[in-house]
């Protein structure tokens, strides 16, 4: 298909995955959509978490101190407040409705800690790979309070917060022009329709946290219920549609690196040797 093809067909679900619940860190609950058995990656996605409990035992051993390499990490509180320090000194406090995108590049050892004791913990983490030319650039930070993630109303009853790509006239603050994401929380009232038009040759997914959403037109048409994950794709015009109720949705799309992947846990390489040599600067404390 050419791109112009692709520009005005519209996209499908291509399949449809549920996340498996796990734990990481020190015991905290949460689902792992992509990054598991069944969707090791999603090219430039390599993990989507979902994290969301009212039981602060699920959560309050937070992700005491661990190294990242080569790619960025990106979460984004619904609810809770979450401290984040690292050995370069960086330091600061996400509460609900922020993001921090960070770049691990090179490497840091940082600890991603609930600073809360009761109530709802909620959001996700996302990790994107980056090229192998730029994973060992210097780590950086690109963190944007609730207030700072700016909101479209591109339609009646649709409200998208734009914390990457642009909705309309409505840019969302991260850059990151390697894998040039665009990331939306979207939110359908009640029998809302909204067409968007995603990047062409993309990869695409959206995964619905309350409520489900109808995705596609005629016949390709397919529902996507809460908390699962669908990968879009076969064109570029996007169509939602709110399945009954209201729904709620994370929207991601990003450019494909096509590189070859080699990781173990928190490194995420290009080659055996450089994955290698990972564990030896972690170890000999280069970090
Ligand atoms: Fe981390």
């Amino acid at each position: 298909m050419s791109t112009d093809t692709i520009r005005d067909t519209y996209t499908h679900v291509i399949r449809k995955v549920r996340g498996q619940a796990t734990s990481d860190g020190a015991g905290v609950k949460l689902v792992r959509v992509i990054g598991g058995p069944q969707l090791p990656d999603l090219d430039p996605f390599l993990m989507l978490d979902e994290f969301g409990t009212d039981r602060p035992e699920d959560y309050i051993g937070g992700f005491p101190e661990h190294p990242h390499r080569g790619f960025d990490t990106v979460t984004y509180m619904l609810e809770g407040r979450m401290r984040h320090r690292d050995n370069h000194g960086n330091e600061g406090l996400l509460t609900s409705g922020a993001v921090q995108w960070m770049t691990a590049g090179s490497g840091l050892v940082h600890s991603e800690m609930p600073e809360q004791e009761s109530g709802r913990m909620r959001g996700f983490q996302l990790w994107i790979n980056l090229p192998a030319n730029l994973k060992m650039t210097q780590p950086r930070y690109q963190e944007f309070a609730a207030g700072s993630i700016p909101v479209a109303h591109p339609a009646d009853g649709v409200t998208t917060k734009v914390i990457a790509g642009h909705v309309g006239d409505v840019v969302g603050p991260i850059a990151q022009p390697s894998t040039d994401p665009t990331y939306l929380d979207v939110g359908l009232d009640a029998g809302t329709e909204w067409e968007y038009e995603l990047p062409a040759e993309y990869a695409a997914f959206l995964y619905p946290f309350a409520g489900s959403v109808i995705v596609g037109e005629g016949q390709d048409a397919r529902t996507v219920e809460t908390q699962a994950l669908a990968v879009l794709g076969g064109g570029s015009r996007l169509r939602l549609k709110a399945d009954g109720g209201p729904v709620r949705m994370i929207l991601l799309a990003g450019r494909p690196l096509r590189e070859p992947i080699v990781r173990y846990g928190p490194f995420v390489m290009s080659t055996k040797q450089d994955l290698m040599q990972a564990f030896v600067d972690y170890q000999e404390g280069r970090f």
